[in-house]
């Protein structure tokens, strides 16, 4: 079995982030969303990975190597458009071979991995094996409508008016019969090729489609909510460990996570949160569900449930809460006089101000 790991597209939820950098890189816990999913990869027995990327390719690459630290052999397939998730199918065709595979959506994140799901798949060999979620607003994401005997009958992508409260989940199991359905699509009303439209051709030429309705926790990481979310979620079974320095004014409460060449100084960080490596804290405030990256500097400030990428420095700020912060950002007062705010802002940047 080989593994379809999806890390093209554009991320337009994510601008201005995005703009810079690959959706399927921000962090988690200061780990790239897209680490999770191949290390569910690897730990599921997989070892061959092809990653469909596109214009972000070279800082993918950058980031993922040849998977050997992973324990995995990653070959990098080039998608010159985002045109949809059939069609990372169909120029992974060549590659994919007649092995049965797991395609994987970069930017999605599965508590507890997919061991489960690739054995389930592997006894029975359905023709497509595919996971479901209940989620509040299934607009936004491809949703099953089921039988009677708890068969999906119907998938629709994205409907206005949805027929059920299941989304699709994005990790799906197939088998090489989905080539020949895919190689006839055509493009929807959003121009994609799309894998609900495969699967639901699977369907529809009375082949054995498998649905599993999870209710362990699911995100796709598409926006910054659910980015704070999940980086929430996995702070939460932070093991703490000190590597870093902390002086003795200072006071860690709870799973906080110090790591090397990191120092605090007449600080108070309250867990679980994690201090990346090279970051100065000092004179500041650092509250639950935080994730700092690395070389930053967080100075005379208060931050909690946040995630700030590498290189950031806020300085005498209080107080930031629930933001995502990008590279190399800097966070600074303004003077007293005038009491105005100056912003230095890059394309669809949100800021809220309190005053
Ligand atoms: O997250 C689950 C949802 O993922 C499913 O419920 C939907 O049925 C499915 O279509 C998909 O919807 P999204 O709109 O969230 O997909 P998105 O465009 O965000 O792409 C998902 C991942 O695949 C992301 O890492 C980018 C990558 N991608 C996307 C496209 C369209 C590619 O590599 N190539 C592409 O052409």
């Amino acid at each position: 079995m080989k593994a379809l790991v999806l890390a093209g597209g554009s991320g337009t939820r994510l601008r201005p982030i995005t703009h810079t950098s690959a959706k399927q890189l921000v962090p988690v816990a200061n780990k790239p969303v897209l680490f999770y999913g191949l290390e569910a990869i690897a730990a599921a027995g997989i070892r061959d990975v092809g990653i469909v990327v596109g214009e972000t390719q070279a800082e993918i690459e950058t980031a993922v190597g040849d998977g050997s630290d992973l324990g995995l052999d990653v070959t990098y397939l080039r998608q010159e458009a985002p045109l949809g998730l059939a069609h990372a199918v169909l120029i992974a065709r060549d590659y994919l071979g007649d092995d049965d595979f797991v395609m994987y959506l970069g930017d999605n994140f599965i508590i507890g991995g997919i061991n489960a799901l690739v054995d389930r798949f592997k006894a029975e060999r359905p023709t497509a094996q595919i996971m479901l979620t209940r989620v509040p607003d299934p607009r936004s994401f491809g949703v099953a409508e089921m039988d009677a005997r708890g068969r999906v009958v119907r998938l629709e992508e994205k409907p206005e008016i949805p027929k059920s409260d299941l989304a699709l989940v994005g990790v799906y199991l197939f088998t090489s019969a989905v080539h020949g359905i895919v190689a006839e699509l055509k493009p929807s009303w959003r121009g994609e090729l799309e894998i609900t439209d495969a699967i639901q051709g699977l369907i529809d030429a009375g082949r054995r489609v498998e649905a599993t309705v999870i209710s362990g926790y699911w995100k796709d990481t598409g926006n910054v909510d659910d980015m704070l979310e999940v980086n929430r979620l996995v702070l939460e079974s932070l093991e703490p460990a000190v590597r870093g320095q902390v002086d003795e004014n200072s006071e860690l409460i709870g799973r906080v996570v110090i790591e090397e060449g990191a120092s605090v100084r007449d600080s108070r960080i309250v867990g679980p949160a994690l201090i990346g490596p090279g970051t100065l804290v000092a004179d500041s405030y650092v509250g639950p569900f935080t994730s700092i990256g690395a070389d930053c500097a967080i100075s005379d400030s208060e931050i909690e449930y946040s995630i700030v990428l590498s290189r950031s420095s806020i300085t005498g700020v209080r107080r930031v809460e629930a933001s995502l912060i990008g590279r190399d950002v800097e966070v600074t007062p303004a003077p007293n006089t005038p009491r105005a705010h100056r912003l230095l802002l890059g394309d669809h940047s949100k800021v809220q101000i309190s005053s």
